[in-house]
Parts: C-alpha cells; sequence; structure tokens
C-alpha cells in the first residue's frame, strides 16, 4: 500500500514555479533555481529589449528596474525577483507616450547600435530620480543630507551612469540625453541640469 508521501510529489529542491511582475504584468513560469532574471526575461518570456553583454554584471546592458531601483539581470536569480516590481526597457513608455529618457536619447542621438541603449535608458530613469532624491555620487562635493541635489553636472552624469559601457563611444550623446531628461523633470528650469547637456 502506498505511503501518503509517495503519492504526493515532493518538492523539486531544482526548479519551481514563480509568478513575476513585469512592466504591470504577472509571469507564471517554471523555473530552474539557477535561471537568471536575464536569462528568464529574454529566453522564456521573449522580452528581449533586456541585452545580454558580458554576463557577469560588467557592463550594464542588462540594467532593468527592481522596485524602481537599478539592477543587473544577469546577477540576479530569476526566483529572487518574484514579488519585486520589475520594469524593462519595453515598460518605461506610458503607453504610445515616451519616457522623457526615451525621448531625449532620440532628439540627441544618444545611441549608434543600440546595444547598450535599453540598459542606457533604464539606469538614466532611475539615475534621474536618485539624484532628485537627493543621494549624493562619488563625485559629489557636499554629501550632506541638508545639502539637497548636488547640481546635475556632466561628471554627475558620467559618475552616476559609469555601470552603463558604451561600445560605440556614443557617450557624450548620452549624457547630453540624460540632462536633457532631467530638465525635462524638472518641469524644463533646472539650470544645472542646461548647463550639464552644454558641457558633456
Ligand atoms: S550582461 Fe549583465 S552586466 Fe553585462
Ligand atoms: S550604442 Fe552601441 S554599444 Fe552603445
Amino acid at each position: 500500500m502506498a505511503t501518503s508521501s509517495s503519492l504526493s510529489p515532493s518538492p523539486s529542491p531544482t526548479h519551481s514555479t514563480i509568478t513575476l511582475n513585469i512592466n504591470g504584468e504577472k509571469h507564471t513560469l517554471p523555473v530552474d533555481h539557477r535561471t537568471t532574471l536575464l536569462d528568464a526575461l529574454r529566453e522564456r518570456l521573449e522580452l528581449t529589449g533586456t541585452k545580454k553583454g558580458c554576463d557577469q554584471g560588467q557592463c550594464g546592458a542588462c540594467t532593468v528596474l527592481l522596485d524602481g531601483r537599478r539592477a543587473v539581470s544577469c546577477l540576479q536569480l530569476a526566483v529572487a525577483a518574484e514579488g519585486r516590481e520589475i520594469t524593462t526597457v519595453e515598460g518605461v513608455a506610458e503607453g504610445e507616450r515616451l519616457h522623457p529618457v526615451q525621448q531625449a536619447f532620440l532628439d540627441l542621438d544618444g545611441y549608434q547600435c543600440g546595444y547598450c541603449t535599453p540598459g542606457q535608458i533604464c539606469s538614466a530613469v532611475a539615475v534621474i530620480e536618485e539624484h532628485a532624491a537627493g543621494w549624493p555620487s562619488a563625485v559629489t562635493d557636499d554629501v550632506r543630507p541638508e545639502a539637497g541635489p548636488p547640481p546635475l553636472t556632466a561628471d554627475e552624469i558620467r559618475e552616476r551612469m559609469s555601470g552603463n559601457l558604451c561600445r560605440c563611444g556614443a557617450y557624450v550623446s548620452i549624457v547630453q540625453a540624460v540632462a536633457r531628461a532631467a530638465a525635462t523633470r524638472a518641469g524644463e528650469g533646472d539650470d544645472s541640469a542646461e548647463s550639464a547637456e552644454a558641457a558633456a
């Protein structure tokens, strides 16, 4: 006679069925526990906007937003992303309306081949919010909280975007695009962002 333990399937030590919340939609899929979020996005869910460059956390091409903060999806296990709000480049626009960062990249030619662009855009979206929230960077002179957000100079943008490599060398236009988008977010009145665009 079969015992109850032999009748009910035991949980797999290597696979689980998970639900990922991506760009506001839930996706349920079985995964090997070793599957990275990047591979789940690209290979399992056909969300190929997120790119695989180095696959070891060096280039930033796979950058997505997890609960609004930047993460390299090649170093994130898909199972660990369950319960998080995942935003990929496919999800930053509002319907047909491009995100200001996307529009600035288009207007200012912030790309050439476009391989790094999805990661650059996701990073830039978060950079602008991090800056607006007053987060200092490694090149910020005055890091006291009461000093508020530092001027978003070209050096500040370069430092904050330094985790995203561009093989085409479109950096000058990318810095200009981030400055333009930051100015847009600030209501077009942010002189520091505009001067950063000019200085890039
Ligand atoms: S592919 Fe993830 S950092 Fe390069
Ligand atoms: S646009 Fe080609 S790698 Fe950045």
